[in-house]
């Protein structure tokens, strides 16, 4: 095991991290498969190697959620499906898992196309488009009405929006600067903080509510599972009900945007990839939007999407506590240690994928599954990402839909960088629409 060189006192690596987090996380692996470095005055180990990655990701009672990022969630997720200790996950993924069924994607695909085309229908050629607002609005949408089956009045989405975005900036913050106390002061970053919190408290307090009075227990969606007693009679309590709807707001809402932004990003700075995209999306799809069935079809799309996330997953890093004494790559991690692993390091390593750096959707053509621990943009083993399905229907969908009809070009003197944040979304990123077709969409979706 090696510890990482240029630790301050106090506050550890956390400067360098803050500086350029994703280069950070990608340096790390130059010093060894387990490295030691400090955040702040707290030791924490970053597993860089995809062998001992996949075994902290499978043995998940050893590596319990727990950690500086998992202890920031806690605070206003409270004990959801993403954050909830080992103990309590296996009855609430049991309860939970019906709404992500594989019969339920026919239904949630329609309700995608329907946004899709509500988003893209006012779009004017030769209009630059805000595009993580625009994703951002169609992933609200989508997930709100997928997995909480509200009537969708979308004059709150804005602030639905901004208030995640207000809670992804104060969690890095405390992440980058870990001294509590920064935390406390007046300051107008620590206040947006506070009022994102309340802000989400109330939007979900209302939903729930909203549903309860309408719908409680009916039909399979996130909402009804969660209203309805369990096998054994149990109903959730409402605080219960509330952690679990803003975790899956706070986790559907922004992943799937920052995705589909970097994806529109990628494609229009790699024309020869786009030229191939309209020439597959012609060929399957003509001018009707995707359905669930095109899937298969839409080989070159979903392999995009792939290879999007492996260059930017949206989430750069997780952390783990350990929950019992263990050995971890031949060394001993005592009970309490603050583990990290980070699907950016892996996705960079050279060894894994040559030219690291380069996007090229070509480099997944014929091949199986990546090795364990290799491609791991939604984790794995008991706390992979509930909606991964879900999540990769949705990409594949938008990008084939809006590619019928619309190119989405770089504005002209636009540098795109990632933000300085846990969460890889890009800084800023305006596109400029082009109408590949005058006509409307014709079909529907199958
Ligand atoms: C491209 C889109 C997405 C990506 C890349 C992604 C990524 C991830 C990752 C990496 C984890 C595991 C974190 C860890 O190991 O600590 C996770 C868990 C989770 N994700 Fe996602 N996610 C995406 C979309 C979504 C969506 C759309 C939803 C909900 C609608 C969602 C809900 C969740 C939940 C509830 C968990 C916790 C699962 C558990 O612990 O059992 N995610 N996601």
């Amino acid at each position: 095991m090696a510890a990482l060189p240029g630790a301050l006192p106090l506050l550890g690596h956390a400067p360098l991290f803050a500086r350029k987090p994703l280069d950070f996380l990608a340096s790390l692996s130059a010093h060894g498969d387990l490295v030691r470095l400090k955040l702040g005055t707290e030791t924490a180990y970053a597993v860089c190697h995809p062998t001992l990655v996949h075994q902290l990701l499978v043995a998940d009672r050893t590596f319990d959620k727990g950690g500086p990022i998992y202890d920031k969630l806690r605070e206003f997720g409270g004990n959801g499906l993403g954050t909830c200790p080992a103990a309590a996950h296996r009855s609430q993924r049991r309860r939970i898992q019906p709404a992500f069924h594989r019969d339920r994607m026919p239904g949630h695909a329609l309700v995608m196309a329907q946004e899709i085309a509500a988003l893209t229908s006012p779009w004017q050629n030769g209009q630059f488009l805000d595009v993580p607002a625009a994703m951002h609005q169609l992933t609200t949408a989508v997930t709100v009405r997928c997995l909480f089956d509200a009537d969708t009045d979308r004059s709150g989405f804005p602030t639905v929006q901004s208030s995640i975005d207000a809670l992804a900036t104060g969690v890095t913050r405390r992440l980058m600067w870990p001294v509590p106390l920064i935390h406390r002061l007046p300051t107008p970053a620590n206040r947006r903080y506070e009022r994102a919190r309340l802000h989400l408290r109330q939007i979900t307090d209302a939903l729930i509510s909203d549903f309860r009075s309408a719908r409680a227990g009916v039909g399979e969606n996130l909402m009804s599972v969660l209203t309805a007693p369990d096998a054994n009679g149990v109903y959730l309590s409402d605080a219960e009900v509330h952690d679990q709807v803003i975790s899956f707001l706070l986790a559907g809402v922004e992943s799937a945007a920052n995705a589909l932004s970097w994806a529109w990003h990628l494609i229009g700075t790699h024309p020869g990839v786009q030229t191939r995209l309209h020439t597959e999306v012609d060929t399957v799809l003509a001018d009707r939007p995707a359905g669930l069935t095109d899937l298969e079809s839409l080989e070159l799309t979903g392999r995009i999407v792939t290879e999007t996330l492996r260059l930017f997953p949206p989430d750069s890093l997780a952390t783990r506590s350990t929950s019992t004494d263990t050995v971890l790559g031949g060394h001993p991690l005592p009970a309490g240690t603050t583990v990290i692993y980070s699907p950016y390091q892996l996705h960079r390593r050279g060894d894994l994928y040559p030219d690291p750096d380069r996007f090229d959707p070509d480099r997944w053509q014929d091949i199986g599954k990546p090795p364990p621990g290799t491609w791991v943009p939604f984790g794995g083993g008991p706390r992979k990402c509930i909606a991964d399905t879900f999540s990769r229907i949705l990409t594949t969908l938008t990008l084939a839909t809006v590619a019928t009809r619309w190119q989405l070009r770089p504005a002209p003197g636009q540098t795109v960088r990632p933000a300085r944040q846990v969460v890889v979304a890009p800084h800023t990123l305006s596109m400029r629409l082009h109408r590949r077709r005058t006509d409307t969409h014709q079909g529907t979706a199958t």
